[in-house]
């Protein structure tokens, strides 16, 4: 029955789970397309799930949560660190003193090594290309999705900001949030500068 806030929980996929073992998960997400399939899933799969609308930089929970999860690279999008820093605040907030948060994201020091101006994909019935441009501070995104069969081609252009390890724990600090363990990936693999993941646990104070 503990409190969990999933937040950007997107279609739900990690929720819906979380519920099913027992915990009361909040969902939060900027996307209401999202949110109905996060509802759509929990009522599939017979939980229930409170799910809320909302920008994670204008959380306004307090004391309300036992952890919290930002999972699968949804945070660092902000091009100004200051709005990192609000949600990261707003997370800490939400916390009940002792709280737990686990952020998942891609390792900047990883990107920082391996950076690729582009990529295709090919994903079912589309190709994808994204195309980066690198900065010291983080990565401008542009995806193209191209349909085989012709139709509409979709653009979308997004930043990510690269946390490292060093960056990450200063910006969780900074939020009052004491970063406790590392880890390279969810098989438990310490962090490397070759890990593709940053998966790290923090807590807040008591
Ligand atoms: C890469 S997806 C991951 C979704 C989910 N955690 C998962 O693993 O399936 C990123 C999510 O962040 C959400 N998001 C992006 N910017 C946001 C913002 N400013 N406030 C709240 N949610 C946001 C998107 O709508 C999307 O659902």
């Amino acid at each position: 029955g503990s409190a969990l806030l999933d937040l950007c929980c997107g279609p739900g996929r990690h929720a819906v789970e979380f519920a099913k073992k027992g915990l009361a998960v909040t969902g939060y997400d900027f996307s209401g397309e999202y949110l109905e399939e996060a509802a759509a899933r929990a009522k599939k799969k017979k939980v229930s799930l409170r799910l809320l609308r909302g920008d994670m930089r204008g959380l306004k929970f307090e004391g309300e949560f036992d952890a919290a999860v930002n999972l699968f690279t949804s945070f660092g999008y902000f091009p100004k660190f200051s709005d990192d820093l609000r949600t990261l605040k707003g997370v800490a907030r939400a916390l009940k003193p002792g709280g737990l948060f686990l952020l998942d994201i891609i390792n900047g020091d990883f990107l920082d090594n391996n950076f690729k101006a582009r990529d295709w994909h090919e994903q079912g019935d589309h190709y994808l290309l994204e195309e980066r441009t690198d900065d010291r501070d983080g990565v401008f995104n542009t995806w193209t999705r191209i349909p085989k069969k012709g139709g509409k081609i979709l653009e979308r252009s997004f930043f990510t900001r690269k946390y490292g390890k060093k960056r990450m724990s200063a910006a969780l600090l900074k939020a009052g949030l004491k970063p406790l363990k590392f880890w390279g990936g969810f098989q438990g693999k310490p962090l490397t500068s070759k890990s593709i993941r940053l998966i790290v646990l923090a807590r807040k104070g008591r």
